[in-house]
């Protein structure tokens, strides 16, 4: 297949595009040459002429949506409805990537596929605008909604965490924050086998089980060398921050797991991510 992937640049897109290449043909876009938020996107997407496209641009900046809701708005929802438009008139399969945020927190079980939205701030809100306007365009889609990615490309919580414990010599981490961390190659991984499967809707892929930040944290120092830097447990009213993150937001695969295809516990993903990066990452105490 031809497949084009927005984002191309981030955190997941990076990881995705090698995995991709071994069966297809990848076509990355991002900024600043292609932005989403501007109609020659479609243009240039119809000039490509994918069989699919991997929209995984977005505003991705929590605390930032929330201090500029709009710029959130302009890229996560006209923004996807952009990719939309441009699969509409390609004729070209869409896979939306969204997000545990769509949740209001309130459950105290993973929220599955099937359960009622309520995002909680501009970034959650933004992004299922997009889911939407994929729904609503389009009748060949994957939505795939993940959470706490952490990949070796880019920054994500567990290089601040390990890089913050080497500056500071100690950690303050919430505990009332619980979600399911995810490792974006095994994210990947899952999302080559779903473009496959040709079954379309919304699916839940994040590494199985969950924890809160805190948990996070304590095993991010423990596989990383470092568990005797210590770690304060704090609530999230002692955090300061622009955003507020659903309480809990553990995501069940039940769609996926349908079709076959699951993903392994965090705490064995971080452990083969960890091993991944190396030294820098890791250290001996
Ligand atoms: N990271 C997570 O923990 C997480 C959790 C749940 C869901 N997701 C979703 O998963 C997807 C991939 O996340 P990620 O971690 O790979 O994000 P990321 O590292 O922030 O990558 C997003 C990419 O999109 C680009 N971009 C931003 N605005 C754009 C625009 N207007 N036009 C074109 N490109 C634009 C960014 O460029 P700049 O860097 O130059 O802005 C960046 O290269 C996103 O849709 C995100 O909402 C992520």
């Amino acid at each position: 297949m031809r497949i084009a992937v927005t984002g191309i640049k981030g955190q997941l897109g990076r990881t995705l595009a090698p995995l991709l290449e071994r069966e297809h043909t990848v076509l990355g876009l991002d900024l600043p040459e292609d932005d989403i938020t501007n109609l020659n996107i479609l243009d240039t997407l119809q000039r490509l002429a994918p069989d699919l496209v991997v929209h995984a641009a977005a505003m991705t900046h929590v605390d930032g949506c929330a201090v500029d809701p709009d710029a959130a708005y302009r890229a996560n929802a006209l923004g996807t409805r952009n990719v939309a438009l441009a699969c509409q008139r390609a004729n070209a399969v869409m896979m939306y990537l969204s997000t545990n945020e769509v949740f209001d927190g309130a459950k105290d079980a993973p929220y599955l596929e099937f359960d009622e939205t309520r995002p909680i701030n501009p970034y959650a809100a933004s992004k299922l605008a997009g889911e939407r306007f994929v729904q609503s365009l389009l009748n060949r889609y994957y939505i795939v909604r993940t959470a706490w990615l952490f990949g070796c490309e880019g920054a994500n919580f567990v290089t601040r965490i390990t890089q913050l414990a080497d500056q500071l010599g100690e950690l303050r981490v919430v505990t009332d924050e619980i979600g399911s961390p995810t490792y974006a190659r095994d994210l990947a991984e899952a999302l080559c086998r779903l473009i496959k499967t040709d079954v379309w809707g919304v699916y839940h892929l994040t590494n199985s089980g969950g924890c809160s930040r805190y948990d996070f944290a304590r095993r991010i120092l423990e596989l990383s060398g470092r568990s005797g830097v210590p770690v304060t447990p704090i609530t999230s009213s002692e955090f300061q921050r622009s955003s507020c993150p659903p309480r809990y937001s553990c995501l069940r695969n039940f769609c996926a797991a349908s079709l076959g295809i699951t993903l392994r516990s965090w705490e064995e993903a971080l452990a083969a991510y960890l091993l991944e990066m190396g030294p820098h990452a890791t250290r001996t105490e």
